[in-house]
């Protein structure tokens, strides 16, 4: 390779690291095409009035207790998420949460923000490794210890794989 040549790799590899890094803050930004669609997919909260602090985990996260939140899981996650515990989300599954401050926006689905847990990979234990997380429609998916540090508790309280709202959970706290 002429020196030429290997500065022009170089330049283009820095510049589109440099737009991936950006993904999260850039308007122009296209949402991430594993969520992009999640209002296509099963909502799981449909019928039921998803507001207050069943886990009492929330606390002042996901718009807090006086928030509204719908949830939606992609068809690779359904399966697990709809059925008995213990609920163990296969590699693809992916998990929206689409919160509100209040019920006008709830029901006017305006003002939304969104929340996303993604299953990238299965070593066959339940492993916060095993999962990413995005905050926002154009939000950029990578680990992070503040989400899968609270998720953990998903696994003793709901006997489930980083995700709380399965059906184990809806029927704990007579939301279905
Ligand atoms: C302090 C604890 C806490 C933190 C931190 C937290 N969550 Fe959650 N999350 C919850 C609880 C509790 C629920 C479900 C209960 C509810 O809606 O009442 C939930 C629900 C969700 C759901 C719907 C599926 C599910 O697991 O029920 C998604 C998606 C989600 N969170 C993503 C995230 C992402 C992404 C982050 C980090 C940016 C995050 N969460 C941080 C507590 C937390």
């Amino acid at each position: 390779m002429t020196h030429s040549v290997l500065k022009a790799v170089v330049v283009v590899g820095a510049t589109s690291a440099f737009i991936t890094g950006c993904a999260s803050i850039n308007p122009f930004a296209k949402a991430d095409p594993r969520w992009a669609d999640f209002k296509s997919w099963t909502k799981i909260t449909e019928g039921t009035e998803p507001t207050g602090d069943p886990s009492k985990l929330l606390g002042v996260v996901h718009k807090g207790e006086e928030g509204y939140r719908d949830v939606y899981v992609n068809d690779i996650g359904k399966e697990a998420l709809l059925g008995p515990a213990p609920n163990n989300f296969p590699e693809g599954s992916v998990v929206v949460k689409h919160q509100f401050d209040n019920k006008a926006d709830w029901e006017s689905g305006e003002n939304g923000d969104v929340t996303v847990s993604i299953k990238a990979a299965d070593d066959g234990t339940r492993n916060k490794d095993n999962w990413i997380w995005a905050a926002g429609m154009k939000g950029k998916a990578g680990p992070s210890d503040f989400c899968s540090g609270c998720h953990t508790a998903a696994l003793s309280l709901y006997d489930s794989d980083y995700v709380f709202t399965t059906s184990g959970f809806l029927e704990k706290h007579e939301l279905k």
